[in-house]
């Protein structure tokens, strides 16, 4: 097969085999910001994409899927459970949200990162043109540039963290934390969501490796680390570049009738209440998703708000459901949903209308049509893609956004209401604000961050990153 030009490596491919309706395998298009966002950017380019295909065991041959060439990654039952379920999203994915929840640090998960992050790196430095890029994808593969570094030394590189990266006194916790600096510093350019992140990552450097660092660039010596000791000295560009979303899909899913009907039978279907209140998550911890049941059903219990007037719709769509942290929170979730709604309920209007599921875009955007009041509570956040969803879809300049300052979109957003979730009598004080606001109000504030998102999408967002990433290659 011919080499690409420009190869993504991310932990999943843009889609994942499943098992279908009738038993059979199909193709779904894989969860997460990710693919959102790289999909648009593959168009038109000789490209590649190295990732899991979602599925243990699975070898499969590369193919091509919408035009796009799939390298497929396999992983045993095992690496799932160390590499996966448990490094990357029961030790980094806690330690990089400020330990929302108690990382666990095991010596035999680290070893399966590494030795997946090695297959990962192998097939990208297999796959990739001479002189071609390489642009790696988040916390599941922080080792992978050094090591297509080491073997490809032809070959510009890109990291993208999606994810935030912490403070130096917590990310000191990992035992393994100069590995993973020296992995990352593998890339030319390592992109993160935010100031904060790029500087926190710096800090880190100038306490652990001591390297060179001016402005935002670092001065990366031979010999980086142990797993590659032959590479030149080279430099690294830190920066913030926050991701964004694709907005054509949302602007025409808007504008279609047969949505608009659907967000009006949604709002039907639940009795017709004064103001819809949405939330849309991944069932994941960092969300705030119970802060923002708990604001709420104060606000009921007080009488503040009726179960008459308001609903909330909660999206929590399935993730990673073995691993503990995650296993615990549903249940905690639940129990708490159930409960206010067996307090407040009538037969005919419902406090909380819970759905632990995913659904396809068209339904996404009917939603956030249809909901006066987006509430964004997460307790830390790399961006907040729905955020930006929400704002882009509301062609009509009406509803309220509710935005936790934890979260990326907050640098971007700021006529978004913040909000410290922690901060329940400040978290009920805006939901009130929220839906009482009058119209006009809302339509300033949706303005003014329509402008934003719609200015900044996915397109300038990967411009911005490979304008840098080429800048890179001429001045190696
Ligand atoms: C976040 C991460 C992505 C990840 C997605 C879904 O958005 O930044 O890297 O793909 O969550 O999580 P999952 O574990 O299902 O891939």
């Amino acid at each position: 097969m011919a080499a690409a030009d420009f190869v993504v490596v991310a932990n999943r491919l843009p889609v994942d085999r499943v098992p279908g309706p009738d038993g059979e395998e199909v193709w779904r298009t894989s969860p997460g910001g990710l693919v959102a966002a790289l999909e648009p950017v593959m168009q038109g380019v000789n490209g590649a994409w190295v990732g899991w295909a979602g599925q243990p065991d699975l070898e499969l041959k590369p193919f091509t899927s919408g035009g796009l060439r799939l390298i497929p990654i396999p992983l045993s039952e095992q690496e799932i459970a160390e590499y996966y379920e448990g490094f990357s999203n029961d030790t980094i994915w806690p330690l990089y949200h400020d330990v929302i929840a108690p990382p666990q640090y095991h010596r035999e998960w680290w070893d399966a990162y590494v030795s997946v992050n090695r297959r990962f790196a192998d097939a990208a430095a297999a796959a990739v043109a001479q002189g071609g890029t390489v642009w790696v994808h988040d916390y599941q593969l922080q080792l992978v540039p050094q090591m297509v570094r080491a073997l490809r030394p032809d070959v510009t590189i890109g990291y993208f963290h999606h994810i935030p990266f912490p403070t130096h006194g917590l990310y000191a916790q990992l035992p393994w934390r100069g590995q993973v600096l020296r992995g990352l510093l593998g890339a030319d350019v390592i992109g993160f969501q935010r100031a904060t992140d790029a500087t926190n990552f710096l800090n880190a450097i100038r306490r652990r490796l001591k390297y060179d660092i001016k402005a935002s660039t670092v001065t990366v010596p031979s010999g980086n680390g142990e797993i590659d000791d032959r590479g030149e000295s080279h430099r690294a560009l830190v920066k913030a570049f926050p991701i964004s979303i694709d907005t054509v899909p949302y602007l025409e899913l808007a504008a279609r009738p047969d949505i608009q009907a659907r967000a009006v039978e949604i709002r039907e279907s639940l009795g017709n209440p004064k103001r819809i209140l949405l939330g849309v998550d991944r069932l994941d911890y960092t969300k705030g998703i119970g802060h923002r049941v708990k604001a709420y059903g104060e606000l009921l219990a007080s009488r503040a708000l009726s179960v008459e007037d308001v609903t909330l719709v909660q999206v929590a769509s399935p993730s990673r459901e073995r691993v503990d942290a995650y296993a615990n929170l549903r249940d905690e979730i639940e129990l708490a949903v159930s409960r206010i709604n067996g307090d407040t309920d009538t037969m005919g209007h419902t406090a909380i209308r819970y759905l632990h599921q995913g659904f396809p875009r068209e339904e996404m955007v009917a939603l956030y049509l249809a909901a006066d009041v987006m509430l964004v509570t997460a307790l830390r956040d790399g961006m907040n893609l729905v955020a930006k969803e929400y704002v882009a879809t509301r062609i009509d300049n009406r509803g309220v956004l509710v935005l936790s300052e934890f979260a990326g979109a907050a640098d971007e957003l700021g006529s978004a209401i913040q909000v410290n979730p922690h901060d329940i009598e400040g978290l009920k004080e805006a939901i009130m604000r929220a839906v009482e606001m009058p119209p006009r109000e809302q339509g300033k504030r949706m303005r003014s961050m329509r402008r934003r998102v719609l200015e900044h999408d996915v397109n300038a967002w990967s411009d911005s990153f490979l304008s840098a990433l080429s800048a890179a290659r001429d001045a190696r």
